[in-house]
């Protein structure tokens, strides 16, 4: 059965000018809503499913799948659209918090970290793929959401959808950004711009007081260097002051060594001030680019009177032990939470995304046998793959990064400390610091992508908090 409005409509045989006057709109409205040129926004979505005793999440995913399959032709001019769908805001933007534009949001952890301190709001955000759309919809409700391909977008209709950006944040992926084209400057409406550019474009446009690029550490040694190098001369084209750094999550209070790369430009041209770290990682865990260019607490003594860099089994031990192929709906409420659980879980009762991978025999026999890398195996198990494949995550240490399929054990790292399985959705999601209450919208496999590609939250917040400490 189709759940879009015009199925419903005509299985219920009502006349589209009765319909349209019970959902409050014009026919007009109503037709071009039928036939998939617009996405209803939520009010109308809420009617209608009011109306036809559906589920909104049906209708809603119904809408979605007709803007892609929308027909041409009876009279109608098919422009292509500046993006796939909109999902309008649910709530108003609170007037006192800084507003904070995301493009390239994923499911939202870097704004989501920013929204921890109480202080930011995100109010647009931006990204190609459906799921990541919606699920930072449904974690952001003051923010509308644009998915589709940012370079169709105008700057013009992200300007026009939001209160003035404090705060632009990118994640912009740079690939196809490349330092070989010479002499590159800002111009808006090139057809060969990246979306690098496009980040620095609106930076341009809108004029953020400050604007937060993130991106992977490997940016620094692309092509020699050249590649960042480059990036950074474009954006001074800005005249913003610009400044970066390598930070490690796990200095700030997430289970992971997950070094990123942070720039951030000041429009009034403020000197940044890097926040020392709030955890205690070991030398021996920091890249080359981690210890070169991460802020530190300068005396090796101060570092030691840190509290140590959260463990692996401090961010998930209160989950139950389940087998490969099992799942649980309940906590594990006899086992004493540690602090960080204790945040994570927060005030929720119903454990949700613990459902491990069903592995085969042949992969439970490899798991059997795995240690902490790959050696650790009897010869001829396995026959490739990395030294850190088919490999457990040191209980007592935080986590190495996790990947974007961190629920099959080919993957980095990714088998339980204890337990004879990979890491189920839910314990990813702790060691990425996502709050239980975080929502993730799509199937398990897209879930498991959503949580591997983005920026821990806590680490987000950790850069919100140096910002807002410089306001
Ligand atoms: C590293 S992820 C962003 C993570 C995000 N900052 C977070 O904290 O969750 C990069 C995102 O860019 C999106 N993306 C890639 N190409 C894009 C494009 N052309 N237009 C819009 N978004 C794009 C991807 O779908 C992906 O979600």
């Amino acid at each position: 059965m189709a759940y879009d409005i015009r199925s419903l409509r005509l299985a219920k045989k009502i006349r589209q000018h009765d319909l349209a006057q019970s959902l409050h709109m014009s026919p007009h409205e109503l037709k071009i809503v039928e036939r998939g040129f617009i996405m209803p926004n939520t009010d109308i979505l809420e009617r209608a499913a009011q109306f036809f005793q559906v589920s909104i999440d049906l209708l809603t995913a119904a809408h979605y799948q007709l803007g892609r399959t929308t027909p041409a032709g009876e009279g109608y001019v098919t422009a292509i659209p500046e993006a796939d769908f909109v999902l309008p805001r649910r709530s108003v933007p609170a007037l006192d918090k800084p507003a904070i534009v995301d493009l390239f949001c994923g499911v939202g952890g870097f704004s989501h970290g920013f929204e921890l301190t109480g202080y930011f709001q995100a109010t647009l955000g931006v990204d190609l793929l459906p799921d990541r759309a919606h699920t930072f919809a449904h974690n952001h409700q003051a923010a509308t959401v644009f998915c589709g391909d940012i370079q169709r977008l105008s700057l013009e209709t992200i300007a026009a959808a939001t209160p003035m950006p404090y705060i632009l944040l990118g994640s912009p992926p740079c690939q196809g950004f490349s330092s070989l084209r010479p002499f590159r400057t800002l111009r808006e409406k090139d057809p060969r711009n990246t979306l690098f550019e496009y980040f620095a474009l609106a930076v341009a446009a809108f004029q953020p007081e400050w604007f937060v690029l993130e991106n992977v550490v490997g940016l620094l040694t692309h092509e020699k260097g050249k590649t960042f190098k480059t990036m950074l001369d474009l954006l001074a084209e800005t005249g913003y002051s610009i400044d970066w750094r390598v930070l490690n999550a796990a200095a700030y209070g997430v289970p992971q060594r997950r070094e990123r790369l942070i720039v951030i430009g000041s429009r009034q041209r403020r000197t940044f001030v890097w926040q020392d770290p709030t955890h205690y990682l070991d030398e021996r865990f920091r890249s080359m680019a981690g210890k070169k260019y991460a802020p530190m607490t300068s005396l090796p003594l101060f570092r030691q009177a840190l509290p140590p860099a959260i463990s692996v089994m401090e961010a998930i031990h209160d989950l139950p032990d389940i087998a490969a192929g099992e799942m649980s709906h309940r906590y594990a409420d006899d086992i004493p939470m540690t602090d960080y659980e204790k945040r994570m879980r927060g005030t929720e009762t119903q454990l949700t995304l613990h459902d491990a991978t069903a592995h085969t025999p042949n992969m439970l026999n490899i798991i059997r046998h795995a240690g902490y890398n790959r050696s650790a195996l009897p010869p001829g198990l396995t026959t490739s793959g990395f030294s850190t494949t088919y490999s457990r995550l040191e209980p007592d240490l935080p986590a190495v990064t996790l990947t974007v399929n961190f629920v099959h054990p080919a993957s980095n790292k990714c088998i339980h400390p204890c337990q004879d399985r990979a890491l189920t959705p839910r314990e990813g999601a702790r060691l990425q610091s996502f709050e239980d209450k975080y929502q993730f919208i799509g199937t398990r496999s897209q879930i498991v992508k959503q949580i591997g590609n983005a920026v821990p939250p806590l680490l987000g917040k950790a850069v919100a908090e140096m910002i807002a400490s410089q306001i």
